[in-house]
């Protein structure tokens, strides 16, 4: 969605802020703008397209001041265009903002009445205008916010700043995320953690209602009341390097790479042999929370989705305990059936999903406990559950998650084992036993990174081709779901994800020479019936792309191409089929010269519904 950087210091603002708004791209933008205060005036930049262009327009007008806002814009309200890129402005206010203010038109009329003139099709034009309205009443650029947000009615993160206070940054939150952080000289906020990152590493994520003052001495944080509020700051370890794509031609390829670390970051410091049981201090639900909830619930969007339903396969079979999956923007409109009491888990990279933070409050309002697994500390949804269990993957910069999803599916297997040890479903043995299970997992990851040119092999065949089919049965169907998506998210082919059981019941309609077909066959209760279908397949003369674990010969002779995938349990089968499905999407992918960090028509984090 929208990006927004804000700086005020000693430096010249327009480099710092163009460098963050750099850092702010893989959001997902269509236009791009600054402002700063200089010689007493609000000066604007604004263009459409990449930010390179706005950099071009900096170049043949720069720009010089202390102070200053930027943005990317993601649009909602009014096609893509420089009138409505951000900052908006107002008799001497700037603003940049991200989210949607639900009664602009109200508001717009009001203030079309007292005067104001509209350039603009954005909602976002509202907000400078109604704060130049307060200070034009008198108000101070901090009490023309806090007067400001009690008319606001959406979604919001919003940073301003007025000629007639050139000395001071002011920025509030509700429901979309705001970090703000200092050094001895200067005080920045941003969208995200990732554009503080080379300025400093302890932040403050604002709270709903939280107005901030930002001077170059001094920060000052007033809660929803207009009173002093103590936010404690979070140390963000990601150096900025670890955002940048080291080495790597994207981050996207980096990120895959990184899930041998991101699966150990997971897992560290979380288990104990001794006891064979998850020590999972964070949780902030008690045994007793957990035993008491009568039901289970899994609720996320996309790739996060697939992880829900890895979940749904893992808690039935490890510890016998029904899980209803469902789908954030599908739950929040249908009268859920939830219960108090009942165990609501969201999963979420970004923990900024609007579907999946609706659903979150949905729940909260019948009486769940909410535990959240998110990759980003500190997010909307970590502070709005009950528990937190977190993804350590580090920044997840490319657009499509990889390691966010392994990482959530390794947390998934340490909820399990911690439910299955309490249920006293699973004894000591089978918890150390689990564990050493957990801690083999990144060397497998490591085994299907280290033979990617099998599957670049593979992508240089296929990579022209239209249409392809995944097909996966048991805890391996969501993979077939996540294999799909990678594919059509990133390359622009169409894929669909299946249950391979249900092939005859409708898709084998398309199976020809021209749909090649992904089989994936672990060496499971299953393996049988997969081989079935696979002959199915390659009896309708459609290519076969099998993965199957180390030591399959039968399949060898079946399909067209085999990847082995190192031999494990079942349930722990989904993490080393996902990475060679991501290596395949990823090279499919670039050689039909894709961006694969931003592709078209796609956010890293959807903030609005
Ligand atoms: C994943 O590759 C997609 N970019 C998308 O489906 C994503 O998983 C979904 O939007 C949910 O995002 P979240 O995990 O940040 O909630």
């Amino acid at each position: 969605m929208c990006g927004i950087i804000g700086y005020i210091g000693h430096d010249n603002a327009t480099s710092i802020l163009i460098a963050g708004l750099k850092r702010l791209e893989y959001r997902g933008y269509d236009s791009a703008g600054i402002a700063v205060i200089q010689n007493g005036q609000i000066e604007v930049r604004r263009s459409v397209g990449k930010l390179t262009n706005l950099e071009q327009a900096l170049q043949q007008a720069p720009l010089y001041g202390n102070i200053g806002i930027g943005h990317t814009r993601w649009a909602t309200h009014g096609k893509p265009s420089e009138q409505n890129a951000h900052p908006h402005r107002s008799n001497g206010v700037a603003i940049v903002h991200n989210g949607i203010i639900e009664n602009y038109l109200t508001l717009k009329q009001r203030l079309q009445k007292e005067g104001f003139v509209f350039d603009s099709e954005t909602d976002t034009e509202v907000i400078a205008h109604l704060l130049a309205l307060h200070i034009r009443d008198g108000r101070s650029l901090h009490d023309a916010f806090l007067a400001a947000t009690r008319e606001l009615q959406g979604s919001y993160a919003i940073a301003g700043m007025y000629v007639g206070e050139p000395e001071t940054l002011v920025a509030t939150r509700s429901g979309c995320p705001l970090v703000i952080g200092r050094n001895e000289k200067a005080a920045f906020l941003a969208s995200d953690v990732t554009p503080l990152l080379p300025h400093t590493h302890e932040v403050v994520f604002l709270e709903d209602g939280d107005i901030a003052v930002l001077t170059a001495q001094s920060t000052t944080i007033t809660g929803a009341e207009g009173r002093v509020a103590e936010r404690k700051s979070v140390r963000i370890d990601w150096d900025a390097e670890a955002a940048e794509k080291g080495g790597y031609p994207d981050f996207m390829l980096k990120e895959i790479h990184e899930q041998p670390q991101a699966i150990l970051d997971t897992l560290r410091g979380r288990y104990s042999y001794e006891t064979g049981e998850a020590d999972l201090p964070d949780l902030g639900l008690t045994s007793q929370e957990l035993l008491e909830a009568k039901r289970m619930w899994i609720v996320a969007c996309g790739t996060s989705w697939h992880a829900g339903l890895v979940g749904k396969y893992l808690f039935e079979e490890l510890i016998r305990k029904p899980v209803q999956v469902d789908i954030g923007s599908e739950f929040r409109y249908r009268q859920p059936m939830i219960q108090a009491g009942d165990l609501f888990i969201a999963i979420s990279q970004s923990g900024e999903t609007a579907d999946t933070l609706a659903a979150v409050r949905e729940a909260r309002l019948r009486g769940a406990r909410i535990l959240s697994i998110v990759n980003v500390v500190g997010s909307t949804l970590a502070r709005e559950s009950d528990g937190v269990l977190y993804t350590r993957c580090g920044p997840e910069i490319s657009v499509a998650s990889t390691k966010a999803f392994t990482g959530q599916v390794v947390a998934l297997y340490l909820l399990a084992l911690h439910l299955g040890r309490i249920r006293q479903v699973l004894s000591l043995e089978d918890g150390r036993w689990w564990l050493d299970q957990f801690m083999a997992l990144p060397s497998k990851v490591e085994h299907v990174l280290k033979r990617e040119a099998e599957i670049l092999s593979m992508a240089k065949r296929f990579y022209t081709m239209r249409n392809f089919l995944y097909l996966g049965r048991g805890i391996n169907y969501p993979i077939a779901l996540e294999g799909a998506l990678k594919l059509k998210e990133i390359s622009y082919i169409h894929a669909e994800g299946y249950a391979a059981g249900e092939m005859k019941h409708g898709p084998i309609a398309l199976i020809d020479e021209d749909m090649p077909v992904v089989v994936l066959a672990p060496r499971d209760q299953l393996y049988e019936k997969t081989v079935n279908n696979l002959m199915e397949v390659k009896a309708r003369k459609a290519p076969v792309i099998a993965f199957v674990s180390e030591g399959e010969r039968e399949l060898g002779a079946l399909a067209d191409f085999v990847f082995t995938i190192p031999s494990s349990h079942p349930l722990l089968s989904p993490i080393p089929f996902t990475v060679a499905l991501q290596l395949f999407a990823y090279h499919v992918a670039i050689l039909r010269q894709v961006d694969v960090d931003r592709p078209r028509n796609l956010a890293k984090s959807v903030t609005v519904e």
